[in-house]
């Protein structure tokens, strides 16, 4: 048996791959253009080992895309291949367009062409699992009521805006077509190998670096943390058990503003790797103009998934944010890699100009 899964050397899908070959031994063949934010270094462990097949290329071919399919016969495909980073988004919205939404139509359009030919019994076990985000949501005022899989999509970045365009074209696929399709939303994921362009990663660095601490407007937005461990085990849930059509969040029961979330950071690594000289890293906390469009507040009601699934998130925020840091600090050649030129480039014309 074999599943597909496309951006397997991104964050989220590169932990995916890891556990999934860790957990449970079936062949993944994983598909990913490698963008910046796609790092073979992440998946070094799997070299040599023939349960793991990567396939360099974009879910936008899908030439490609369909003869891996007849290649390898998956059972699964689970798509996490997207352009993933709101202020990237706000800069250049086109590769949103179309990774997200035309490359999820061409992945569809693959999967369906491929599901169609196949007997009774494994057009029935087929899924195509899409992985999106609770940004299709909108904003949430302090008071309101945890997104549910019923609020309404209100998307405000050109980021959740396109997430939001492929969630729909994955329902459509299902309605129209049959494809037996699964959609996750979830909240904010931080852990192992994330990008430091996201808010944890790049605070961890910087505040290794002696750098800036950069926090957008006042810094009461307010987030819903999910360790990237927990994420995986419920794609695995929902792949297993899903119901097909259904959608399902995840999310950690953990929401903070991001203030808060950068004092334990800097109290954290105050206790595990006092800074040179006096002080401690909140000292290097500075507020920098907020982001244009700056959703207030995320929040996730993950009770479907555990209702439904039994599926429940293992890490709190403070054990999860130890796990992360403690990783960074033992796994300074990952950073090292990816923190390249294109890196410094990105870093200049957002904190910089
Ligand atoms: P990421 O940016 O770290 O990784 C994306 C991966 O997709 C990279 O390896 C990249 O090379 C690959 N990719 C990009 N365009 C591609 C294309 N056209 N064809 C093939 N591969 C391509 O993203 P992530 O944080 O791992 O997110 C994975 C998925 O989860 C995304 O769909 C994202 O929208 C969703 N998500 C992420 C978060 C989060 O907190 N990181 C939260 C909610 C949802
Ligand atoms: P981010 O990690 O980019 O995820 P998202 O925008 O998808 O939620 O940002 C998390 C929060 O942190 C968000 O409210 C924006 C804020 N933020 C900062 O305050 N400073 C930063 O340098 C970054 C990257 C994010």
């Amino acid at each position: 048996m074999t599943v597909l899964v496309s951006g397997g050397a991104g964050f989220i899908g590169g932990n995916f791959v890891l556990d999934w070959i860790a957990q449970s031994g079936e062949r993944i063949v994983n598909v990913d253009k490698l963008t910046y934010a796609g790092n073979l270094d992440t998946l070094k462990s799997l070299r040599g080992d023939d349960r793991h097949v990567f396939a360099h290329g974009d879910i936008g071919d899908r030439e490609f895309i369909e003869s891996l399919l007849r290649t390898h016969q998956p059972r699964a495909i689970i798509n996490f291949a997207a352009e993933s980073h709101v202020d990237r988004s706000i800069h250049g919205p086109a590769a949103f367009i179309e990774t997200n939404v035309v490359g999820t139509f061409n992945l569809l359009e693959a999967a369906r062409a491929f599901w169609q030919e196949l007997n009774d019994d494994e057009k029935s076990a087929f899924r195509f699992l899409h992985v999106s985000t609770d940004e299709v949501y909108g904003s949430l005022g302090a008071t309101d009521a945890p997104f549910s899989e019923n609020n309404r999509y209100e998307p405000n970045s050109p980021y959740s805006a396109s997430k939001a365009a492929s969630d729909h074209l994955v329902r459509a696929w299902h309605h129209t077509y049959g494809l037996p399709v699964l959609t996750t939303n979830c909240s904010n994921n931080y852990g192992p190998y994330h990008f430091p362009e996201k808010l944890i990663p790049l605070v961890i660095l910087n505040a290794l670096a002696g750098k800036p601490l950069p926090i957008y407007g006042d810094g009461q937005q307010i987030r819903d943390w999910l360790y990237v461990k927990d994420h995986c085990s419920a794609i695995r849930t929902v792949l297993a058990n899903g119901r097909v059509g259904e959608v399902y969040n995840v999310g950690g029961w953990n929401e903070k503003p991001n203030l808060a979330v950068v004092h334990t950071i800097c109290d954290t690594l105050d206790a595990l790797k006092p800074r040179q000289g006096a002080g401690s890293y909140r000292d290097q906390i500075t507020f920098v103009k907020d982001r244009p469009g700056h959703d207030r507040r995320y929040a996730i009601d993950a009770r479907k998934i555990e209702r439904d699934l039994g599926w429940k998130p293992v890490e709190t925020f403070e054990s999860g944010i130890e796990k992360t840091i403690s990783w960074y600090l033992n796994n300074q050649d990952w950073v090292a890699n990816v923190t390249s030129g294109a890196y410094r480039d990105w870093l200049s014309q957002q904190y910089e100009n």
